[in-house]
């Protein structure tokens, strides 16, 4: 089931990046004869960003963990290989998830990969246009509901139990597998752990397993320390900062539109095992901050992406890092996951991003407005 690329037929001897179940495999519920569905996901850019941290946070030396550079443009593809992969082991003819967007996208990808039929139920009018074209044409059958992400994560759940139909869920153990290795592949990048690893929190999946990808090297010996870790919600769909689920929650930030986590307790003890926190922030900062980092990092991810950068510039100026700072004796190294990309959202982009300027077509026209 691999996809052969042009560098799979190279003579170099260059190592071919074959996707993560390949490079991780011994962390992987997988055997030699698993039939691996994979588009080459995974190894993902860690990338220095010094002039954004300048702006918001500047007692931090930041690292923006660019997932938007999976096939499908998020993060949900490293768990969607293990979990399609399984799927595909076990023989499912059809698998099914609920989804604000990028779950479809990515499980309508690689269900197409491995032949299985695809059903995905999402909220209707609240997902992020870029996100609901790719499971369309990737010959999902996408069904708007009714409701919000967790009434259709309530239905995709009974039905599965119900049904000869496999979730494909964040619940399933498997996308969790898969997407730990986010963590093992910034640790192999650094040659350490970060001291805290920035993330936006929905339904709590990725964050659960960052900080198991994180245990286990260090369970293993090959990380010395632990990150903090410090999740951000958005303020209107903050179930995990108010210490109750949220009925009707709402946010620019769709991703993260969700008001009660399937993963919340595991996040919850992520928190505290750290030594982290989990706040919010609000649809203003977020948006704020996603222009900030698209025009201070070259780093364009789609809003949800923003919540923790946004989160950082309210640590900072609490002066949490400060302290950090003082007790490291240098700047602490913070890991910001940015999951999705933001040519997802483009309503969003553009409205945030603002009009061009028209110019006549001459040389002179286009001096004077750029101001020479
Ligand atoms: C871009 C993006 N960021 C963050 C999240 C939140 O991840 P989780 O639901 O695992 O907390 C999602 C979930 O859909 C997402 O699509």
């Amino acid at each position: 089931m691999e996809v052969l690329t042009h560098n799979s037929q190279l003579t170099t001897n260059t190592p071919v990046w074959r996707g993560l179940i390949h490079h991780y495999r011994r962390y992987l519920s997988v055997t030699d004869s698993t039939p691996v569905v994979t588009l080459h996901e995974g190894n993902t850019p860690l990338i220095h960003a010094p002039r954004l941290a300048e702006v918001i946070a500047p007692d931090v030396e930041l690292y923006l963990k660019f997932e938007g550079a999976n096939p499908t443009g998020s993060f949900k593809d490293r768990g969607m290989t293990m979990a399609v992969t399984k799927a595909h082991e076990a023989g499912a003819k059809v698998a099914i998830c609920a989804s604000t967007g990028n779950t479809s996208a990515s499980a309508a990808a690689y269900c197409a990969l491995a032949g299985i039929r695809c059903v995905v139920l999402l909220p209707q009018n609240a997902i992020a246009l870029g996100k609901l074209a790719q499971a369309l044409i990737q010959g999902a059958e996408v069904l708007a509901i009714e409701g919000n992400f967790d009434d259709a994560l309530r239905i995709v759940l009974e039905l599965s139990k119900t049904h000869p139909i496999s979730l494909l869920n964040s619940l399933n153990p498997y996308r969790l597998e898969g997407q730990k290795t986010g963590a093992f592949e910034i640790c192999d990048y650094l040659g350490h752990a970060p001291d805290f690893h920035a993330i936006p929190v929905g339904n709590a999946g990725n964050i659960t397993a960052y900080w198991q990808g994180y245990k286990e090297y260090h369970g293993e010996g090959r990380i010395d320390t632990l990150p903090k870790m410090i999740g951000f919600q958005a303020a209107g769909a903050a179930p995990l900062v108010l210490g109750h689920g949220v009925d009707k929650p709402e946010t620019v930030a769709t991703a993260i539109r969700i008001g009660h986590p399937a993963r919340g307790d595991e996040a919850l003890a992520a928190r505290d095992e750290s030594g982290g926190l989990i706040d919010c922030v609000s649809d203003e900062e977020i948006l704020r901050a996603q222009k900030q980092a698209a025009a201070l990092s070259g780093v364009f991810g789609e809003p949800a992406c923003a919540a923790p950068l946004a989160g950082l510039a309210k640590l900072s100026s609490s002066k949490y890092f400060a302290r950090a700072r003082e007790e490291l004796g240098r700047k602490p190294v913070v890991v910001s996951i940015v999951t999705g990309h933001g040519l997802k959202d483009p309503n969003i982009a553009i409205q945030s991003g603002g009009e061009p300027t028209v110019v006549a077509a001459n040389n002179a026209a286009v001096l004077r407005a750029i101001g020479f």
